[in-house]
């Protein structure tokens, strides 16, 4: 199984995250996560299209939006044009989720449904066929440097084997409090993407930390 692990620049420094980016991407990062929120779905107030466009340039990896934000529809086409390639939303914070599917699909990007912790697992009966990417939040969503919730490991191995028997191939993310010492914990429970954001720019050397993510995802 391709494992992929994904910063997210929430924790990076604004002021230099031109900077940051092509250092994180040169430490090994497999995707940027863009945590979008907006001070209404959750208690925060991030970055938008503006800030996905001005870094695309200077990252050679997939760009992982994560949307926190409601409504959401009306911002996609913004982030397509951003040059995101991957758009994940909450289901609480659209009115249609089938058709928010189909716009970020009709928009060009891949489509993401993210769960909270006390989101069911329901929201996936009629979706899965058309998603590319199941985000698990091991966290309430706004902020970062949070602890991991253990119940999320749970969660994760029921939606790796949804996936499995659906036999499509899904991207199963993991975001909040992942960081060196729980990964290997996370993997084997059934996640093969990432996001970790104080865990690698909360650090001096983001490459001996994602190489230290990597080596405890290493099979023993
Ligand atoms: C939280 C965000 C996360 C956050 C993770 O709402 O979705 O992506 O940046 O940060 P850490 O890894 O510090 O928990
Ligand atoms: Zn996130």
């Amino acid at each position: 199984m391709i494992q992929r692990i994904a910063p997210s620049i929430l924790s990076a420094d604004f002021a230099r995250l031109g900077e940051e980016v092509n250092a994180v991407v040169a430490a090994g990062a497999d995707l940027i996560h863009f945590d979008v929120m907006d001070n209404h779905y959750v208690p925060n107030l991030t970055i938008g299209p503006l800030v996905c466009e001005a870094i695309r340039p200077h990252v050679q990896v997939p760009i992982d939006v994560h949307l926190m934000v409601k409504p959401v529809d009306r911002i996609i086409p913004d982030f397509a044009r951003a040059g995101a390639d991957i758009i994940s939303f909450h289901p609480e914070a659209s009115e249609h989720i089938d058709r928010t599917i189909g716009l970020i699909k009709d928009s060009g990007c891949r489509a993401g449904l993210v769960f909270n912790p006390a989101t069911p697992l329901h929201y996936l009966d009629h979706t899965l066929d058309k998603l590319d990417l199941v985000l698990i939040m091991s966290v309430n969503p706004g902020f970062g440097g949070q602890s991991f919730i253990p119940g999320a490991l749970a969660k994760i191995s029921e939606v790796r084997r949804r996936i499995a028997a659906s036999g499509r191939e899904v991207w199963l993310e993991v975001d909040g409090g992942v960081k060196v010492d729980n990964i290997a914990a996370i993997a084997s429970a059934g996640a093969d993407t990432f996001v970790a954001g104080s865990a690698i720019f909360g650090q001096k050397d983001y490459k001996a930390v994602i190489a230290a993510m990597r080596g405890k995802l290493a099979p023993a």
